[in-house]
Protein backbone atom coordinates (compact mmCIF):
# COMPACT_ATOMS: atom_id res chain seq x y z
CA UNK A 1 0.00 0.00 0.00
CA UNK A 2 1.48 3.12 -1.37
CA UNK A 3 1.81 5.65 1.97
CA UNK A 4 0.92 9.12 1.30
CA UNK A 5 1.85 10.99 3.86
CA UNK A 6 3.55 14.13 5.08
CA UNK A 7 7.16 13.95 4.63
CA UNK A 8 8.01 14.46 7.94
CA UNK A 9 10.02 11.57 8.64
CA UNK A 10 8.75 10.69 12.33
CA UNK A 11 5.04 9.85 10.38
CA UNK A 12 6.67 8.21 7.64
CA UNK A 13 8.34 5.62 9.97
CA UNK A 14 5.08 4.86 11.88
CA UNK A 15 3.42 4.15 8.72
CA UNK A 16 5.71 1.86 7.16
CA UNK A 17 5.89 -0.12 11.10
CA UNK A 18 1.92 -0.63 10.67
CA UNK A 19 2.32 -1.70 6.96
CA UNK A 20 3.89 -4.67 8.26
CA UNK A 21 6.68 -5.11 5.41
CA UNK A 22 10.14 -6.48 6.32
CA UNK A 23 11.82 -7.61 3.42
CA UNK A 24 13.92 -6.23 1.89
CA UNK A 25 12.07 -4.63 -0.50
CA UNK A 26 10.27 -2.56 1.89
CA UNK A 27 13.72 -1.37 3.50
CA UNK A 28 14.70 -0.16 -0.23
CA UNK A 29 10.72 1.39 -0.12
CA UNK A 30 11.85 2.90 2.76
CA UNK A 31 15.10 4.38 1.60
CA UNK A 32 13.33 5.74 -1.58
CA UNK A 33 10.48 7.42 0.47
CA UNK A 34 12.66 8.53 2.83
CA UNK A 35 14.73 10.40 -0.07
CA UNK A 36 12.33 11.77 -1.70
CA UNK A 37 11.37 13.31 1.46
CA UNK A 38 15.03 14.89 1.47
CA UNK A 39 14.36 15.94 -2.13
CA UNK A 40 10.96 17.40 -1.01
CA UNK A 41 12.13 19.49 1.75
CA UNK A 42 12.48 21.91 -0.94
CA UNK A 43 8.94 21.67 -1.86
CA UNK A 44 7.00 19.12 0.73
CA UNK A 45 4.01 17.67 -0.82
CA UNK A 46 1.46 17.28 2.06
CA UNK A 47 -1.99 15.60 0.34
CA UNK A 48 -4.17 17.12 -0.16
CA UNK A 49 -2.32 20.14 -0.46
CA UNK A 50 -0.07 20.69 -3.36
CA UNK A 51 3.80 22.44 -3.23
CA UNK A 52 4.60 24.36 -5.99
CA UNK A 53 8.41 26.84 -5.77
CA UNK A 54 7.38 30.35 -6.25
CA UNK A 55 9.91 32.98 -6.65
CA UNK A 56 12.45 30.19 -5.06
CA UNK A 57 10.43 29.30 -2.16
CA UNK A 58 7.80 26.77 -1.57
CA UNK A 59 3.91 27.30 -2.38
CA UNK A 60 1.54 25.12 -0.66
CA UNK A 61 -1.64 25.17 -1.65
CA UNK A 62 -4.39 23.29 0.00
CA UNK A 63 -7.92 23.23 -1.15
CA UNK A 64 -11.12 21.29 0.65
CA UNK A 65 -10.07 20.81 3.84
CA UNK A 66 -11.49 21.29 7.06
CA UNK A 67 -8.56 22.21 9.82
CA UNK A 68 -5.34 23.27 9.19
CA UNK A 69 -3.48 20.13 11.07
CA UNK A 70 -2.01 19.12 7.55
CA UNK A 71 -0.15 22.06 7.67
CA UNK A 72 1.74 21.18 10.95
CA UNK A 73 3.65 18.59 9.32
CA UNK A 74 5.57 21.22 7.34
CA UNK A 75 7.32 22.92 10.42
CA UNK A 76 10.41 21.33 10.48
CA UNK A 77 10.63 22.37 6.82
CA UNK A 78 9.48 25.77 7.04
CA UNK A 79 11.81 26.75 9.09
CA UNK A 80 14.66 27.61 6.51
CA UNK A 81 12.39 28.18 3.80
CA UNK A 82 9.50 30.45 5.02
CA UNK A 83 7.02 29.08 2.64
CA UNK A 84 4.01 30.39 1.30
CA UNK A 85 0.58 28.89 2.53
CA UNK A 86 -2.77 29.43 0.41
CA UNK A 87 -6.05 27.35 1.28
CA UNK A 88 -9.05 28.02 -0.95
CA UNK A 89 -12.50 26.43 -1.13
CA UNK A 90 -12.06 24.73 1.79
CA UNK A 91 -14.59 24.98 5.23
CA UNK A 92 -12.75 25.75 8.45
CA UNK A 93 -15.56 28.15 10.14
CA UNK A 94 -13.17 28.35 13.05
CA UNK A 95 -8.92 28.95 13.24
CA UNK A 96 -8.55 27.32 16.70
CA UNK A 97 -5.24 28.49 18.83
CA UNK A 98 -1.97 27.64 16.98
CA UNK A 99 -3.86 26.62 14.41
CA UNK A 100 -0.41 26.92 11.91
CA UNK A 101 2.27 25.84 14.78
CA UNK A 102 4.80 28.19 14.92
CA UNK A 103 4.97 27.75 11.07
CA UNK A 104 7.87 30.31 9.78
CA UNK A 105 5.44 31.55 6.82
CA UNK A 106 5.30 34.29 4.84
CA UNK A 107 2.48 34.24 3.10
CA UNK A 108 -0.93 32.93 4.44
CA UNK A 109 -3.82 33.48 2.17
CA UNK A 110 -7.09 31.32 3.71
CA UNK A 111 -9.64 32.48 0.52
CA UNK A 112 -13.07 31.54 0.18
CA UNK A 113 -13.16 28.90 3.44
CA UNK A 114 -15.87 29.79 5.64
CA UNK A 115 -13.74 31.57 8.10
CA UNK A 116 -16.24 32.79 10.62
CA UNK A 117 -14.53 32.43 13.83
CA UNK A 118 -10.69 33.24 14.26
CA UNK A 119 -9.96 32.72 18.07
CA UNK A 120 -7.68 34.84 19.86
CA UNK A 121 -4.11 32.73 19.70
CA UNK A 122 -4.56 31.40 15.90
CA UNK A 123 -1.63 33.37 14.87
CA UNK A 124 0.55 32.41 17.63
CA UNK A 125 3.83 31.39 16.28
CA UNK A 126 3.75 33.26 12.67
CA UNK A 127 5.90 36.68 13.86
CA UNK A 128 7.50 36.52 10.64
CA UNK A 129 4.09 36.46 8.70
CA UNK A 130 4.64 39.75 5.97
CA UNK A 131 1.36 39.25 4.28
CA UNK A 132 -2.29 38.06 5.31
CA UNK A 133 -5.09 37.65 3.12
CA UNK A 134 -8.34 36.34 4.50
CA UNK A 135 -10.18 36.91 1.41
CA UNK A 136 -14.47 35.87 0.64
CA UNK A 137 -14.96 34.39 3.78
CA UNK A 138 -17.25 35.78 6.95
CA UNK A 139 -15.75 37.62 9.09
CA UNK A 140 -18.29 40.18 10.96
CA UNK A 141 -15.09 41.74 12.37
CA UNK A 142 -11.61 42.63 11.95
CA UNK A 143 -10.12 39.59 14.24
CA UNK A 144 -8.03 42.42 16.12
CA UNK A 145 -6.91 40.14 19.17
CA UNK A 146 -6.17 37.24 16.87
CA UNK A 147 -3.70 39.89 14.78
CA UNK A 148 -2.12 41.38 17.60
CA UNK A 149 0.85 38.78 17.59
CA UNK A 150 1.65 40.04 13.73
CA UNK A 151 3.83 42.69 14.03
CA UNK A 152 5.80 42.17 11.05
CA UNK A 153 2.80 41.96 8.60
CA UNK A 154 3.06 44.28 5.65
CA UNK A 155 0.17 43.13 3.93
CA UNK A 156 -3.98 42.54 5.07
CA UNK A 157 -6.71 41.59 2.58
CA UNK A 158 -9.98 41.30 4.64
CA UNK A 159 -12.21 41.78 0.95
CA UNK A 160 -15.25 40.32 0.73
CA UNK A 161 -16.12 39.55 4.07
CA UNK A 162 -18.98 40.95 6.28
CA UNK A 163 -17.06 43.67 8.62
CA UNK A 164 -19.45 46.63 9.70
CA UNK A 165 -17.24 48.92 11.01
CA UNK A 166 -13.47 49.43 12.10
CA UNK A 167 -12.12 50.92 15.70
CA UNK A 168 -8.79 52.32 16.61
CA UNK A 169 -8.53 48.91 18.34
CA UNK A 170 -8.27 46.92 14.86
CA UNK A 171 -5.46 47.80 12.31
CA UNK A 172 -4.16 50.41 13.87
CA UNK A 173 -1.14 48.74 16.16
CA UNK A 174 0.03 47.49 13.06
CA UNK A 175 2.49 49.72 12.83
CA UNK A 176 4.31 48.01 9.56
CA UNK A 177 1.34 47.53 7.44
CA UNK A 178 1.59 49.07 4.01
CA UNK A 179 -1.39 47.44 2.11
CA UNK A 180 -4.72 46.89 3.50
CA UNK A 181 -7.82 46.18 1.90
CA UNK A 182 -11.15 46.04 3.72
CA UNK A 183 -12.81 45.82 -0.03
CA UNK A 184 -16.45 44.41 -0.44
CA UNK A 185 -17.74 44.23 3.39
CA UNK A 186 -20.38 46.50 4.76
CA UNK A 187 -18.56 49.07 6.87
CA UNK A 188 -20.41 52.20 7.51
CA UNK A 189 -18.34 54.03 10.05
CA UNK A 190 -14.66 54.57 10.93
CA UNK A 191 -13.32 55.76 14.35
CA UNK A 192 -10.48 58.40 13.46
CA UNK A 193 -7.15 56.61 13.37
CA UNK A 194 -8.23 53.38 12.52
CA UNK A 195 -5.53 53.08 10.39
CA UNK A 196 -1.30 52.60 11.13
CA UNK A 197 0.38 55.69 9.24
CA UNK A 198 2.67 53.63 7.79
CA UNK A 199 -0.07 52.63 4.76
CA UNK A 200 0.87 52.64 1.12
CA UNK A 201 -2.66 51.80 -0.04
CA UNK A 202 -6.05 51.64 1.35
CA UNK A 203 -8.83 50.10 -0.16
CA UNK A 204 -12.07 50.37 1.04
CA UNK A 205 -14.15 50.46 -2.14
CA UNK A 206 -17.26 48.89 -2.20
CA UNK A 207 -18.76 49.17 1.53
CA UNK A 208 -21.55 51.08 2.69
CA UNK A 209 -19.34 54.85 3.63
CA UNK A 210 -21.68 57.90 3.67
CA UNK A 211 -18.98 59.56 4.78
CA UNK A 212 -15.28 60.13 6.01
CA UNK A 213 -15.44 62.64 8.41
CA UNK A 214 -11.54 63.01 8.73
CA UNK A 215 -11.55 59.22 9.07
CA UNK A 216 -8.31 59.46 6.97
CA UNK A 217 -6.46 62.37 8.12
CA UNK A 218 -2.67 61.73 8.98
CA UNK A 219 -2.09 59.12 6.30
CA UNK A 220 0.89 61.26 5.52
CA UNK A 221 2.33 58.26 3.37
CA UNK A 222 -0.63 56.90 1.91
CA UNK A 223 -0.77 56.88 -2.34
CA UNK A 224 -3.48 54.76 -3.46
CA UNK A 225 -6.86 55.10 -1.92
CA UNK A 226 -9.99 53.18 -3.21
CA UNK A 227 -13.29 54.45 -2.28
CA UNK A 228 -15.35 53.11 -5.34
CA UNK A 229 -18.84 51.69 -5.09
CA UNK A 230 -19.49 53.51 -1.42
CA UNK A 231 -22.75 55.71 -0.73
CA UNK A 232 -20.98 59.11 -0.25
CA UNK A 233 -22.79 61.95 -1.59
CA UNK A 234 -20.63 64.90 -0.44
CA UNK A 235 -16.87 65.24 0.67
CA UNK A 236 -16.00 68.22 3.39
CA UNK A 237 -13.62 70.32 2.54
CA UNK A 238 -10.29 69.57 2.80
CA UNK A 239 -11.41 66.14 3.71
CA UNK A 240 -8.11 65.02 2.41
CA UNK A 241 -5.80 67.53 2.66
CA UNK A 242 -3.21 65.75 4.68
CA UNK A 243 -3.11 62.71 2.58
CA UNK A 244 -0.10 64.49 1.03
CA UNK A 245 1.48 61.56 -0.90
CA UNK A 246 -1.65 60.44 -2.47
CA UNK A 247 -1.40 59.61 -6.01
CA UNK A 248 -4.79 57.70 -6.92
CA UNK A 249 -8.09 58.57 -5.68
CA UNK A 250 -11.15 56.38 -7.26
CA UNK A 251 -14.43 57.49 -5.94
CA UNK A 252 -16.41 56.21 -8.62
CA UNK A 253 -19.58 54.08 -8.20
CA UNK A 254 -21.02 57.01 -5.61
CA UNK A 255 -23.63 59.42 -5.39
CA UNK A 256 -21.39 62.45 -5.01
CA UNK A 257 -23.36 65.65 -5.86
CA UNK A 258 -21.28 68.35 -4.12
CA UNK A 259 -17.22 67.64 -4.35
CA UNK A 260 -16.58 71.65 -3.35
CA UNK A 261 -13.16 71.71 -1.91
CA UNK A 262 -12.88 68.43 -1.67
CA UNK A 263 -9.50 68.12 -3.28
CA UNK A 264 -7.50 71.03 -1.77
CA UNK A 265 -4.61 69.98 -0.12
CA UNK A 266 -3.38 67.07 -2.58
CA UNK A 267 0.13 67.91 -3.85
CA UNK A 268 0.77 64.58 -5.83
CA UNK A 269 -2.20 63.76 -6.94
CA UNK A 270 -2.19 62.49 -10.48
CA UNK A 271 -5.34 60.07 -10.97
CA UNK A 272 -8.84 61.13 -9.73
CA UNK A 273 -11.56 58.75 -11.34
CA UNK A 274 -15.30 60.29 -10.37
CA UNK A 275 -16.95 57.95 -12.61
CA UNK A 276 -20.55 57.46 -12.06
CA UNK A 277 -21.32 60.11 -9.90
CA UNK A 278 -23.82 63.02 -9.42
CA UNK A 279 -21.98 65.79 -9.78
CA UNK A 280 -23.30 68.74 -11.42
CA UNK A 281 -20.67 71.23 -11.43
CA UNK A 282 -17.02 71.19 -10.79
CA UNK A 283 -16.51 75.16 -10.99
CA UNK A 284 -13.40 75.64 -8.59
CA UNK A 285 -12.92 71.98 -8.10
CA UNK A 286 -9.81 71.47 -9.47
CA UNK A 287 -7.51 74.75 -8.35
CA UNK A 288 -5.32 72.80 -6.14
CA UNK A 289 -4.73 69.58 -7.58
CA UNK A 290 -1.50 70.77 -9.70
CA UNK A 291 0.18 67.19 -10.51
CA UNK A 292 -3.46 65.85 -11.89
CA UNK A 293 -2.67 63.78 -14.82
CA UNK A 294 -5.64 61.80 -15.37
CA UNK A 295 -9.27 63.43 -14.39
CA UNK A 296 -12.57 60.61 -15.00
CA UNK A 297 -15.71 62.75 -14.71
CA UNK A 298 -17.63 60.29 -16.95
CA UNK A 299 -21.41 59.56 -16.65
CA UNK A 300 -21.86 62.49 -13.86
CA UNK A 301 -24.48 65.19 -14.56
CA UNK A 302 -22.17 67.57 -16.17
CA UNK A 303 -24.50 70.20 -18.16
CA UNK A 304 -22.15 73.26 -18.80
CA UNK A 305 -18.46 73.38 -18.64
CA UNK A 306 -16.22 76.73 -17.43
CA UNK A 307 -12.71 76.63 -16.44
CA UNK A 308 -12.10 73.36 -15.48
CA UNK A 309 -9.57 74.56 -13.03
CA UNK A 310 -5.43 75.01 -13.40
CA UNK A 311 -4.44 71.65 -13.95
CA UNK A 312 -0.98 72.25 -15.91
CA UNK A 313 0.24 68.61 -15.69
CA UNK A 314 -3.38 67.28 -17.06
CA UNK A 315 -3.44 64.70 -19.75
CA UNK A 316 -6.20 62.61 -19.69
CA UNK A 317 -9.52 63.93 -19.09
CA UNK A 318 -12.58 62.23 -19.64
CA UNK A 319 -16.28 64.21 -19.36
CA UNK A 320 -17.70 61.74 -22.06
CA UNK A 321 -21.52 60.71 -20.73
CA UNK A 322 -22.75 63.62 -19.65
CA UNK A 323 -25.41 66.37 -20.24
CA UNK A 324 -23.12 69.16 -21.23
CA UNK A 325 -25.39 71.42 -23.88
CA UNK A 326 -22.26 74.08 -23.65
CA UNK A 327 -18.58 73.88 -23.67
CA UNK A 328 -17.39 77.61 -22.46
CA UNK A 329 -14.52 79.33 -24.33
CA UNK A 330 -12.19 79.23 -21.25
CA UNK A 331 -13.30 75.75 -20.23
CA UNK A 332 -9.81 74.36 -20.77
CA UNK A 333 -7.57 77.21 -20.55
CA UNK A 334 -5.56 75.91 -17.77
CA UNK A 335 -4.94 72.74 -19.23
CA UNK A 336 -2.79 73.07 -22.04
CA UNK A 337 -1.42 69.70 -21.80
CA UNK A 338 -4.46 66.91 -22.53
CA UNK A 339 -3.36 64.64 -24.91
CA UNK A 340 -7.00 62.86 -24.74
CA UNK A 341 -10.08 64.23 -24.21
CA UNK A 342 -13.32 62.23 -24.41
CA UNK A 343 -16.29 64.42 -24.58
CA UNK A 344 -18.73 61.71 -26.17
CA UNK A 345 -22.28 60.54 -25.18
CA UNK A 346 -23.18 64.51 -24.85
CA UNK A 347 -25.90 66.57 -25.41
CA UNK A 348 -23.12 69.41 -27.64
CA UNK A 349 -25.01 71.23 -30.62
CA UNK A 350 -21.65 73.03 -31.33
CA UNK A 351 -18.57 71.87 -32.13
CA UNK A 352 -16.63 73.66 -29.54
CA UNK A 353 -13.75 75.30 -31.53
CA UNK A 354 -12.64 78.11 -29.52
CA UNK A 355 -12.78 75.65 -26.14
CA UNK A 356 -10.29 73.71 -28.08
CA UNK A 357 -8.07 76.24 -28.88
CA UNK A 358 -5.58 76.35 -25.83
CA UNK A 359 -4.67 72.46 -26.33
CA UNK A 360 -2.15 72.26 -28.24
CA UNK A 361 -0.74 69.13 -27.25
CA UNK A 362 -4.29 67.33 -28.25
CA UNK A 363 -4.08 64.15 -29.67
CA UNK A 364 -6.91 61.85 -29.49
CA UNK A 365 -10.50 64.04 -29.45
CA UNK A 366 -13.86 61.73 -29.13
CA UNK A 367 -16.99 64.14 -29.73
CA UNK A 368 -18.84 60.89 -30.82
CA UNK A 369 -22.88 60.50 -29.73
CA UNK A 370 -23.21 64.01 -29.57
CA UNK A 371 -25.81 66.65 -31.76
CA UNK A 372 -23.21 67.86 -33.63
CA UNK A 373 -24.56 69.54 -37.60
CA UNK A 374 -21.34 70.37 -38.47
CA UNK A 375 -17.51 70.74 -37.77
CA UNK A 376 -16.75 74.43 -37.65
CA UNK A 377 -12.86 74.56 -37.65
CA UNK A 378 -11.96 77.75 -39.00
CA UNK A 379 -10.95 79.16 -35.62
CA UNK A 380 -9.02 76.02 -34.69
CA UNK A 381 -5.94 74.86 -35.60
CA UNK A 382 -4.62 71.49 -33.44
CA UNK A 383 -1.31 70.63 -34.82
CA UNK A 384 -0.68 67.38 -33.31
CA UNK A 385 -4.44 66.05 -33.47
CA UNK A 386 -4.12 62.09 -34.45
CA UNK A 387 -7.35 60.53 -33.87
CA UNK A 388 -11.12 62.51 -34.51
CA UNK A 389 -14.16 60.66 -33.34
CA UNK A 390 -17.40 61.96 -34.57
CA UNK A 391 -19.46 59.29 -34.99
CA UNK A 392 -23.50 58.96 -33.86
CA UNK A 393 -23.70 63.04 -35.02
CA UNK A 394 -26.01 64.63 -37.26
CA UNK A 395 -22.27 65.66 -39.60
CA UNK A 396 -23.99 66.51 -43.53
CA UNK A 397 -20.63 67.48 -44.89
CA UNK A 398 -17.10 67.97 -43.75
CA UNK A 399 -15.01 71.16 -44.15
CA UNK A 400 -12.80 71.60 -46.80
CA UNK A 401 -10.58 72.91 -44.56
CA UNK A 402 -9.82 69.60 -42.51
CA UNK A 403 -6.53 69.41 -42.73
CA UNK A 404 -5.38 72.79 -42.17
CA UNK A 405 -6.44 73.03 -38.51
CA UNK A 406 -5.62 68.86 -38.23
CA UNK A 407 -2.21 68.78 -39.94
CA UNK A 408 -1.70 65.69 -38.19
CA UNK A 409 -4.70 63.72 -38.41
CA UNK A 410 -4.61 60.16 -39.02
CA UNK A 411 -7.62 58.54 -38.34
CA UNK A 412 -11.19 59.67 -38.56
CA UNK A 413 -14.90 58.49 -37.48
CA UNK A 414 -17.73 59.50 -38.92
CA UNK A 415 -19.50 56.68 -38.37
CA UNK A 416 -23.84 57.26 -38.40
CA UNK A 417 -23.56 60.51 -39.62
CA UNK A 418 -25.56 62.17 -42.26
CA UNK A 419 -23.24 62.26 -45.18
CA UNK A 420 -24.16 61.86 -48.07
CA UNK A 421 -20.79 62.07 -50.60
CA UNK A 422 -17.85 60.01 -50.18
CA UNK A 423 -15.60 61.61 -52.75
CA UNK A 424 -13.82 63.91 -50.81
CA UNK A 425 -12.32 61.28 -48.26
CA UNK A 426 -9.91 59.63 -50.83
CA UNK A 427 -7.94 62.63 -51.18
CA UNK A 428 -7.58 62.59 -47.06
CA UNK A 429 -3.99 61.75 -46.50
CA UNK A 430 -5.35 59.65 -43.75
CA UNK A 431 -4.78 56.08 -42.55
CA UNK A 432 -7.77 55.06 -41.00
CA UNK A 433 -11.25 56.05 -42.10
CA UNK A 434 -14.29 54.58 -40.59
CA UNK A 435 -17.60 55.57 -42.72
CA UNK A 436 -20.37 53.32 -42.31
CA UNK A 437 -23.87 53.84 -41.42
CA UNK A 438 -24.36 57.20 -43.85
CA UNK A 439 -27.08 57.72 -46.48
CA UNK A 440 -24.37 57.52 -49.15
CA UNK A 441 -25.05 58.58 -52.72
CA UNK A 442 -22.81 56.63 -55.06
CA UNK A 443 -22.23 56.51 -58.74
CA UNK A 444 -19.92 55.36 -61.13
CA UNK A 445 -17.06 56.43 -59.87
CA UNK A 446 -17.95 55.12 -56.33
CA UNK A 447 -16.86 52.17 -56.52
CA UNK A 448 -13.46 52.95 -58.01
CA UNK A 449 -13.19 55.52 -55.36
CA UNK A 450 -13.58 52.66 -52.30
CA UNK A 451 -11.15 50.30 -53.74
CA UNK A 452 -8.59 53.22 -53.09
CA UNK A 453 -9.19 53.77 -49.85
CA UNK A 454 -9.99 50.05 -49.22
CA UNK A 455 -6.76 49.82 -47.33
CA UNK A 456 -7.24 52.30 -45.30
CA UNK A 457 -11.02 51.21 -44.52
CA UNK A 458 -11.98 49.34 -41.46
CA UNK A 459 -15.67 48.37 -42.78
CA UNK A 460 -16.88 49.23 -46.78
CA UNK A 461 -19.56 51.29 -46.23
CA UNK A 462 -22.90 50.85 -48.16
CA UNK A 463 -24.45 52.67 -50.81
CA UNK A 464 -27.97 53.61 -49.82
CA UNK A 465 -28.63 56.65 -51.79
CA UNK A 466 -29.96 59.30 -49.22
CA UNK A 467 -31.59 56.75 -47.27
CA UNK A 468 -29.97 55.92 -44.07
CA UNK A 469 -28.87 52.70 -43.59
CA UNK A 470 -31.43 51.34 -40.80
CA UNK A 471 -29.57 48.03 -40.14
CA UNK A 472 -26.44 49.96 -39.29
CA UNK A 473 -28.54 52.76 -37.55
CA UNK A 474 -29.27 50.01 -34.48
CA UNK A 475 -25.22 50.18 -33.88
CA UNK A 476 -25.45 53.58 -33.19
C1 LIG B 1 -18.48 22.92 7.22
O1 LIG B 1 -18.05 22.59 8.55
C2 LIG B 1 -19.06 22.66 9.54
C3 LIG B 1 -18.43 22.31 10.88
O2 LIG B 1 -17.38 23.14 11.13
C4 LIG B 1 -20.15 21.69 9.21
O3 LIG B 1 -21.20 21.83 10.15
C5 LIG B 1 -20.68 21.94 7.83
O4 LIG B 1 -21.62 20.95 7.49
C6 LIG B 1 -19.55 21.94 6.81
N1 LIG B 1 -20.08 22.31 5.53
C7 LIG B 1 -19.88 21.60 4.44
C8 LIG B 1 -20.51 22.11 3.18
O5 LIG B 1 -19.23 20.58 4.44
C1 LIG C 1 -19.72 27.39 7.16
O1 LIG C 1 -19.61 27.08 8.55
C2 LIG C 1 -20.85 26.92 9.22
C3 LIG C 1 -20.55 26.59 10.66
O2 LIG C 1 -19.81 27.58 11.23
C4 LIG C 1 -21.64 25.78 8.61
O3 LIG C 1 -22.90 25.70 9.22
C5 LIG C 1 -21.80 26.04 7.12
O4 LIG C 1 -22.39 24.90 6.52
C6 LIG C 1 -20.47 26.28 6.46
N1 LIG C 1 -20.68 26.62 5.08
C7 LIG C 1 -20.06 26.01 4.07
C8 LIG C 1 -20.40 26.49 2.69
O5 LIG C 1 -19.27 25.11 4.23
C1 LIG D 1 -14.96 30.65 18.37
O1 LIG D 1 -14.43 29.37 18.56
C2 LIG D 1 -14.04 29.12 19.90
C3 LIG D 1 -13.35 27.78 19.94
O2 LIG D 1 -14.10 26.82 19.26
C4 LIG D 1 -15.27 29.18 20.80
O3 LIG D 1 -14.91 28.98 22.14
C5 LIG D 1 -15.92 30.56 20.65
O4 LIG D 1 -17.12 30.59 21.38
C6 LIG D 1 -16.21 30.85 19.20
N1 LIG D 1 -16.67 32.21 19.10
C7 LIG D 1 -17.69 32.56 18.33
C8 LIG D 1 -18.01 34.01 18.31
O5 LIG D 1 -18.34 31.74 17.71
C1 LIG E 1 -6.73 35.09 -2.46
O1 LIG E 1 -7.18 36.44 -2.39
C2 LIG E 1 -6.24 37.41 -2.82
C3 LIG E 1 -6.87 38.76 -2.70
O2 LIG E 1 -6.96 39.13 -1.40
C4 LIG E 1 -5.83 37.17 -4.25
O3 LIG E 1 -4.83 38.09 -4.63
C5 LIG E 1 -5.33 35.76 -4.41
O4 LIG E 1 -5.09 35.53 -5.79
C6 LIG E 1 -6.34 34.76 -3.88
N1 LIG E 1 -5.77 33.45 -3.98
C7 LIG E 1 -6.41 32.42 -4.52
C8 LIG E 1 -5.63 31.15 -4.61
O5 LIG E 1 -7.56 32.50 -4.91
C1 LIG F 1 -18.62 49.06 -8.66
O1 LIG F 1 -19.38 47.88 -8.61
C2 LIG F 1 -19.87 47.43 -9.87
C3 LIG F 1 -20.75 46.25 -9.62
O2 LIG F 1 -20.10 45.30 -8.84
C4 LIG F 1 -18.70 47.11 -10.77
O3 LIG F 1 -19.14 46.71 -12.03
C5 LIG F 1 -17.82 48.35 -10.90
O4 LIG F 1 -16.68 48.03 -11.67
C6 LIG F 1 -17.39 48.86 -9.55
N1 LIG F 1 -16.69 50.10 -9.72
C7 LIG F 1 -15.40 50.25 -9.47
C8 LIG F 1 -14.81 51.55 -9.81
O5 LIG F 1 -14.72 49.37 -8.98
C1 LIG G 1 -14.81 57.84 -24.51
O1 LIG G 1 -15.70 57.36 -23.52
C2 LIG G 1 -16.55 56.32 -23.95
C3 LIG G 1 -17.45 55.90 -22.81
O2 LIG G 1 -18.12 56.96 -22.23
C4 LIG G 1 -15.73 55.13 -24.39
O3 LIG G 1 -16.56 54.11 -24.87
C5 LIG G 1 -14.76 55.58 -25.49
O4 LIG G 1 -13.93 54.50 -25.82
C6 LIG G 1 -13.91 56.74 -25.01
N1 LIG G 1 -13.09 57.23 -26.12
C7 LIG G 1 -11.77 57.16 -26.12
C8 LIG G 1 -11.09 57.72 -27.30
O5 LIG G 1 -11.13 56.64 -25.22
C1 LIG H 1 -5.98 56.67 -54.90
O1 LIG H 1 -6.21 58.03 -55.24
C2 LIG H 1 -5.12 58.90 -55.04
C3 LIG H 1 -5.57 60.34 -55.25
O2 LIG H 1 -6.42 60.45 -56.33
C4 LIG H 1 -4.05 58.52 -56.05
O3 LIG H 1 -2.92 59.34 -55.88
C5 LIG H 1 -3.64 57.07 -55.78
O4 LIG H 1 -2.74 56.64 -56.73
C6 LIG H 1 -4.84 56.15 -55.81
N1 LIG H 1 -4.44 54.85 -55.33
C7 LIG H 1 -4.89 53.71 -55.84
C8 LIG H 1 -4.40 52.45 -55.17
O5 LIG H 1 -5.67 53.68 -56.74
Amino acid sequence: MPCQLPCQSGRVRTCLHRSDMHSLISILYVFTLLSTVVAHTICPSLPPCRCKREWSRPHITCTSIRNTVTLSALIPHARSESPWVTIVNSNISTLRPNAFGSLNVDKLEINASNVTNITKDAFLGLEDLRGLHLTDNMLNAVPAISLRPLINLEVLSLTGNRIVSITTEDVAPLVNLRYLSLSENVIEDIETGSFPVSLLQLGLDANRLETLNGALSDLVKLELLLLANNSFRTLNAHEFESLSALDTLNLADNVLEDVAGAFEGLPKLKFLFLTRNHIRSVEGVFNYVPSLNELNLRGNKLRRLKNLGNLPALKTLDLSDNQMEFIFVDAFENTPNVITLNLSSNLLEEFPDTALVPLNSLVTLDLSRNKLPSIDVTQLWLPTLKHLYLSGNMITTLPDNLFESFESLQELDVTHNLLTTLDMFHVLPLKKLHLHGNPFRCDLSTNQVLDNMSGRLDYRPLCTNGVLPTSQEKIN
